[in-house]
């Protein structure tokens, strides 16, 4: 089948903004109704949002968290920050912390589970910043719950080491603690959040913090090459976004939930986590990882659906785990019919 691709369990395809988002800028942008500097706008209802003074646009989550972890850095005396092995930022930016901005990486904890307070301990050196990441991404997406977050920030406040979170996917993990925005983002001296992503944006991050500090990343951002002048299309975009997708949020974890249900009594797939916390989790299919890529692009080929697209390797050779994320482009795939693909998925694949 070529054309339209229907999405199931991944933002996209590909990288295309849903209609209602694109119906919704075109308003905002015919001859006299186009808003006074979209990004400046963008910026204070995130502030607000997140009960921080000040929020700044970036055109990336890469360049804005190692903005605010060389700030930790500077202000602190300490250039080493601790996160759990499977940050984003050791993983896939190129160590861009280190070579950009002098810093050190000292990994705590084990990569295949959350990072707990007790792991914090055995971090020996000094640091400048503890980064969290709500959820953790690269484990299914798992949550700590509140007590254990708590935790975690006050062994930080109490090394006198700030403590910055990576909130690329906080517009999805809010339900989970069911605690207003700015509560959450209330433990953080820093707070990243993604436009695109849950908010099914065209691209940017935001970063929110106090007032000193957001000024002094406006500095580096425009070191790094990140004031763009024309950001305003990816500003309109996140407000839609806020507007009509972040009340969904709830609903998304629901069939996430409803979906894990059905997938485990099937039985012949594993959700992580079982029951989501968020709404994206892993799948761990009993079948090799090049094999599923392959039967993934044929359901693609064949029926015009796009149940994954990252297919990660397992230390079993004939396992991998796939990331399902549920957003709008899933509501009207049923839990059955679901189940469904992922059993033919593991049928062609076997
Ligand atoms: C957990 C996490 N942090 C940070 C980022 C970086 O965001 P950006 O793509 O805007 O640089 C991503 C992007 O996928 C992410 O998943």
């Amino acid at each position: 089948m070529s054309g339209v691709q229907r999405s199931v369990g991944a933002y996209g395809p590909p990288r295309r903004l849903p209609h209602f988002v694109l119906r919704r800028m075109l308003d905002a942008v015919s001859p006299g109704t186009m808003p006074d500097e979209p990004v400046a706008a963008l910026e204070r209802r995130v502030a607000e949002l997140l009960g921080k003074p000040r929020a700044l646009f970036f055109p990336t989550g890469t360049m804005a968290q190692q903005v605010a972890l060389r700030i930790h850095a500077e202000r602190t005396g300490r250039h080493a920050f601790t996160a759990h092995p499977a940050n984003h930022l050791d993983l896939w930016e190129q160590r861009g912390y280190a070579v950009v901005h002098g810093l050190r990486y000292q990994p705590a904890g084990e990569q295949y589970r959350l990072l707990t307070r007790a792991d914090l301990d055995e971090v020996k050196e000094p640091v400048g910043a503890l980064l969290i990441e709500l959820p953790q991404r690269e484990i299914g997406g798992f949550l700590p719950t509140w007590e254990e977050l708590s935790a975690q920030v006050a062994w930080a406040r109490d090394q006198g080491a700030a403590v910055h979170l990576d909130g690329a996917r906080i517009w999805e993990s809010q339900p989970f603690y069911d605690r207003p925005h700015a509560e959450i983002a209330g433990l953080f001296d820093t707070v990243y959040v993604s436009l695109y992503k849950g908010l099914e944006g065209v691209r940017g991050a935001v970063l929110a913090g106090d007032e000193a500090t957001i000024e002094y990343a406006d500095v580096w951002r425009r070191r790094l090459g990140g004031a763009i002048p024309d950001a305003w299309p990816l500003a309109l975009a996140a407000m839609v976004g806020l507007d009509e997708v972040l009340p969904r949020m709830a609903a998304f974890r629901d069939h996430a939930v409803a979906i894990a249900v059905a997938l485990t009594e099937r039985g012949v797939v594993q959700v992580l986590p079982d029951p989501p916390h968020t709404p994206m989790c892993h799948v761990l299919l009993p079948v090799p990882p090049a094999a599923a890529e392959a039967a993934g692009h044929m359901l693609t080929d064949e029926m015009g659906v796009v149940l994954f697209r990252r297919v990660g390797a397992e230390s079993w050779p004939d396992r991998c785990r796939v990331e399902f994320t549920v957003g709008e482009h899933t509501m009207g795939f049923s839990p059955d019919e679901v189940v469904a693909l992922f059993v033919d998925v593991v049928r062609r694949a076997s």
